[in-house]
């Protein structure tokens, strides 16, 4: 392929992706431009809502609490790992999220009112892209559920590749209702 040969491959590509999305300054400074919006400073401390609402439900929850210490950061469940698709969601995903959604939300109350389409958006992501931030933690076939219903559901879910947020929504945050997109999804099981 021309262009490929043209690009240089791999690299250029990445290149070609990091002009496409407006990043002209090079692979250092937009990684640092990566790790800003991708830290809990973004996503939680400059936004006093988040902070007050679904970081304050993560501390609290079994991934905010494991025994071994190890906690996920936002970034972990909500940015993809490899820097190409962290731009991609960042321009589609994360930050359609926070721009059309989050950003200029100054109160938990206002939080709330668009909480439903968040939680939304968030789980057709995961739909679409398999759960890959869970499992870049968990390997599926490495779990030991301790209950039976647990391991049925496992065996289940590896059988009919199910992926993980089909049945572990409402994970870290407050308990949100399922949209009927998504219960589509869920109910097909
Ligand atoms: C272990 C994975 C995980 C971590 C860590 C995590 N989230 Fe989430 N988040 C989810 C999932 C899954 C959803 C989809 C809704 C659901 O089912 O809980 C979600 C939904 C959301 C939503 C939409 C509103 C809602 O309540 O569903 C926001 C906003 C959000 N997360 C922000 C954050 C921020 C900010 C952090 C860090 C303080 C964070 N998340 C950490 C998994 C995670
Ligand atoms: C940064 C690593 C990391 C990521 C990302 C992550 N987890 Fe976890 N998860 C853990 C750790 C650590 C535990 C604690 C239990 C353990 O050590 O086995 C845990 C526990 C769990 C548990 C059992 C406790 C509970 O809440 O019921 C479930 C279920 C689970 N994770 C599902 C998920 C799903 C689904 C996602 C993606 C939305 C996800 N995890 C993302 C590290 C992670
Ligand atoms: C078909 C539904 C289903 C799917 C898909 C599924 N799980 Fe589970 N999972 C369960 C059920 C049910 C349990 C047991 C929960 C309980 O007993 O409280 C469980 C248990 C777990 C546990 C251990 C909790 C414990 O200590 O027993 C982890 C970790 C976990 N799941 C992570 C994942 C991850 C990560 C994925 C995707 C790679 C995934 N699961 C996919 C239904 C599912």
């Amino acid at each position: 392929m021309r262009l490929w040969k043209w690009t240089g491959g791999l690299t250029g590509i990445a290149v070609l992706v990091g002009i496409g999305v407006g990043v002209v300054v090079g692979a250092p400074v937009a990684d640092g431009v990566d790790r800003y919006f991708s830290s809990n400073k973004f996503c939680a401390q400059t936004c006093h809502v988040m902070e007050a609402t679904v970081a304050v439900e993560l501390a609290e929850s079994a991934h905010g609490t494991t025994i071994s210490g190890v906690v996920p950061q936002c970034k972990d469940c909500h940015v993809s790992e490899d820097l190409i698709g962290a731009y991609i969601d960042h321009i589609k995903g994360t930050r359609e999220l926070y721009a059309n959604l989050i950003l200029g939300i100054d109160t938990v109350e206002e939080f709330e009112e668009v909480r439903f389409d968040a939680a939304n958006r968030v789980r057709m992501h995961l739909v679409n892209n398999d759960s890959e931030n869970c499992r870049s933690c968990h390997v599926m076939e490495k779990i030991k559920p301790e209950r039976v219903r647990g391991q049925r559901q496992h065996a289940e879910a590896q059988e009919k590749n199910i992926t993980c947020i089909v049945c572990h929504y409402d994970l870290v945050h407050k308990e949100t209702a399922l949209s009927e997109e998504f219960d589509a999804i869920v109910s097909s099981y």
